[in-house]
């Protein structure tokens, strides 16, 4: 038998980011699905595939354009389970509906900001009324740390799940003191380039036109406040291990993994983020005015390059630690 959803529930409401074009940056994102460094959702997936069976449902929360989803039904393709891929972004979100929007067991919900309150809604707030606690499993991959108000987030999840529901979340931007000594926090790479980047500028001629700025102190400053808009501070085991027990869950595991990362992966996801890490090399709109020429786009990206090589060492990969988290509602 197939997975059938609750009679009245839509998979996909109608709404504006469902007719939208599909967007450059989600698409770009979306190759991380061909990175080495995404096999850190393979122990997420051993999880939902020993926790699934026929007729369950799990959300995908914060599900991005859907790499876990499509990996998952073809993981365990014969479970008739319910799937709800849920997310902020109308622009991930509207490429995983190009993805996965033929899949009868995959249903999506878009998290809208609130203006007013300014705020997103909560899960409960885009879930159909009855099948609020009732889901069987959430999963959370990759944006834990994102999440700037992560008590509601929490306290939102365990009101979808039921009793004995689990919340399978994973990161890498995680301070872990269980991490393999030399291992990276993923993020943590964004500060030594933007560190080495200035010491290049100084030291070779090919990236000259940098160097007034660089010296500009209140200006860099305001450079490491933009950095850190797109590469949030870094948050340990504990903060979360805490919030998720504040949210009424138990914490059944915590396990940490080394993750391998190709180094020319890893520079070409940053370089679509090339103003979050390096914006002081060459201006950004939001703090000098004008947006950079091409050409020195290009130049910011070989500085880029050539500090990930510095930091690097020239090898081509490094090692990551990730953090896997179960949490079960009692
Ligand atoms: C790095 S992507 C990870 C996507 C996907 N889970 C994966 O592993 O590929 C982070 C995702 O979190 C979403 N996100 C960011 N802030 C969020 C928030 N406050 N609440 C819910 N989702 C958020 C983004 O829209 C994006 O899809």
């Amino acid at each position: 038998m197939s997975f059938a959803w609750p009679t009245g529930f839509e998979r996909v409401l109608d709404e504006e980011w469902t007719r939208a074009d599909l967007d450059t940056l989600a698409l770009k994102y979306d190759t991380v699905e061909n990175h080495g460094w995404y096999r850190n959702l393979e122990p997420t997936l051993d999880q939902l595939a020993a926790h699934l069976r026929d007729g369950m449902t799990l959300i995908d929360y914060s599900g991005g354009t859907g790499i876990l989803l499509d990996r998952l039904l073809h993981r365990i393709p014969a479970v008739q389970a319910g799937y709800l891929l849920v997310d902020s972004s109308p622009k991930f979100l509207r490429l995983a509906l190009e993805k996965l929007g033929r899949e009868p067991r995959v249903g999506f919900r878009l998290i809208h900001f609130l203006k007013a309150e300014k705020r997103l809604q909560l899960l409960d707030e885009v879930l159909p009324a009855p099948m609020i606690g009732r889901f069987d499993a959430l999963a959370s991959t990759n944006a834990i740390h994102l999440y700037y108000d992560l008590d509601d987030t929490l306290r939102s999840w365990h009101r979808a799940l039921r009793s004995g529901g689990r919340a399978f979340v994973q990161s890498g931007n995680i301070r872990n003191p269980d991490a393999a000594p030399g291992d990276w926090i993923i993020d943590a790479t964004v500060e030594q380039i933007d560190a080495v980047a200035r010491d290049l500028v100084r030291e070779r001629p090919a990236y000259a036109a940098f160097r007034a700025g660089v010296d500009d102190a209140a200006r860099m400053r305001e450079y490491d406040k933009l950095r850190e808009k797109f590469f949030l501070p870094v948050r340990p085991l504990a903060y979360y291990v805490d919030q998720f027990r504040a949210a009424g869950f138990g914490v059944v595991d915590v396990t940490t993994r080394s993750i391998q990362a190709e180094v020319a992966d890893w520079y070409q996801f940053l370089a679509a983020y090339h103003e979050g890490v390096l914006g002081w090399a060459g201006g950004s709109r939001r703090i000098d005015g004008a947006e950079p020429a091409e050409e020195t786009v290009t130049l910011r990206l070989a500085l880029m390059r050539d500090a990930l090589d510095r930091i690097f060492g020239g090898k081509p990969s490094f090692q990551a630690s990730w953090t896997y988290l179960t949490c079960e509602r009692p």
